[in-house]
């Protein structure tokens, strides 16, 4: 009954070089919002954001290095996404699953945010605030692009094809990204289709929240983008007009074999994170209870 296909994203680094050349010469903008996350409140539960001491308070970036994205795309918002444009990678991408129905995994190529940027009119000018192709090739880390809001988690082929950008992005294991992670992917949107729904009409409707923690390596050869220690996924919703939560912490690692990332509580993975240096006073509104 239920298909679908979270393995399919999976990438595989196998452009080279002329492609990659080629890539950063033609390379297609998505323009999104660099606003304050209440112009997209609509992707957080109960229309809150979370509240992270130094990151991101009452829906406003705290410092200048964390860019609030509502992810704008063919004319809507699709998700949000808190990007941290020091270490070049998002610290947190949160977004909305509200159907079950099998999407297929669009043909898409990579966007960037070209408001990260300080503008100019100069002919190929690099991006210094994001990731880019260029980051991910030949990086000698077994590495590839990781989706915070992964594609199979979307309600159509739209907002799928808006999960393709730089900003949601991290450097994730390939063994990690296609095994225990992808485990993770498909059995939590079945739990969320079978237990989550909104309070007003019945539809399925869950909050959730997938983020990165900060390791201490950078990606090869250019040292900009900083690889994750950790990757977190978190969702809240109503089930029976209660609230319900799950969450998952996992370690950005080679692995082997069936792994099977843990549940962990709401409170356990804040508990991660603060220890972690993500000082969160809270994810959900009102800790998901
Ligand atoms: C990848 O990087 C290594 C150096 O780390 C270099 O020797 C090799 O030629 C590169 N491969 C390609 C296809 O550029
Ligand atoms: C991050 O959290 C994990 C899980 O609680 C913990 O094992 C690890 O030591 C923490 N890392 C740091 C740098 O505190
Ligand atoms: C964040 O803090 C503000 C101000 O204290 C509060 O109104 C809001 O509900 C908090 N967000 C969450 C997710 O609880």
């Amino acid at each position: 009954m239920f298909k679908r296909e979270c393995k399919g994203f999976v990438e595989k680094m196998m452009f080279n070089t002329s492609i990659s050349v080629l890539l950063l010469l033609v390379f297609p903008a998505v323009i999104s919002e660099v606003v304050d996350f209440s112009k997209c409140s609509e992707f957080f539960f109960e229309g809150k954001s979370p509240n992270i001491t130094g990151m991101l308070v009452k829906s406003q970036s705290q410092n200048n290095q964390y860019k609030t994205i509502c992810q704008k795309y063919k004319n809507a918002y699709r998700f949000a996404t808190l990007y941290d444009t020091t270490n070049r990678i998002p610290v947190f991408s949160a977004y909305t699953v509200t159907v079950d129905k099998e999407i297929k995994r669009p043909e898409n190529t990579w966007m960037n945010e070209p408001q990260l940027e300080v503008s100019s009119d100069e002919m190929g000018m690099p991006y210094e605030n994001q990731a880019t192709d260029e980051d991910f090739f030949n990086n000698s880390y077994s590495v590839n692009r990781g989706h915070l809001f992964p594609s199979c988690h979307s309600g159509d082929e739209v907002i799928a094809g808006s999960t393709f950008t730089y900003t949601n992005i991290v450097p994730q294991k390939i063994s990690f990204n296609s095994g225990s992670w992808n485990r993770m992917e498909i059995e939590t949107i079945k739990l969320m289709s079978v237990h989550c729904r909104d309070k007003k009409d019945n539809k399925v409707l869950a909050h959730v929240l997938t983020g990165a923690v900060l390791g201490k390596n950078k990606l090869k050869l250019k040292y900009r983008v900083t690889i994750p220690s950790f990757m977190w996924m978190t969702f809240c919703c109503y089930n029976n007009k209660s609230p319900f939560s799950k969450a998952y912490w996992a370690p950005n690692e080679d692995e082997k074999g069936d792994i099977r990332i843990n549940e962990i509580t709401l409170q356990e993975l804040q508990e991660n994170l603060i220890k972690n240096n993500t000082k969160v006073t809270e994810l959900f509104y009102k800790h998901c209870t």
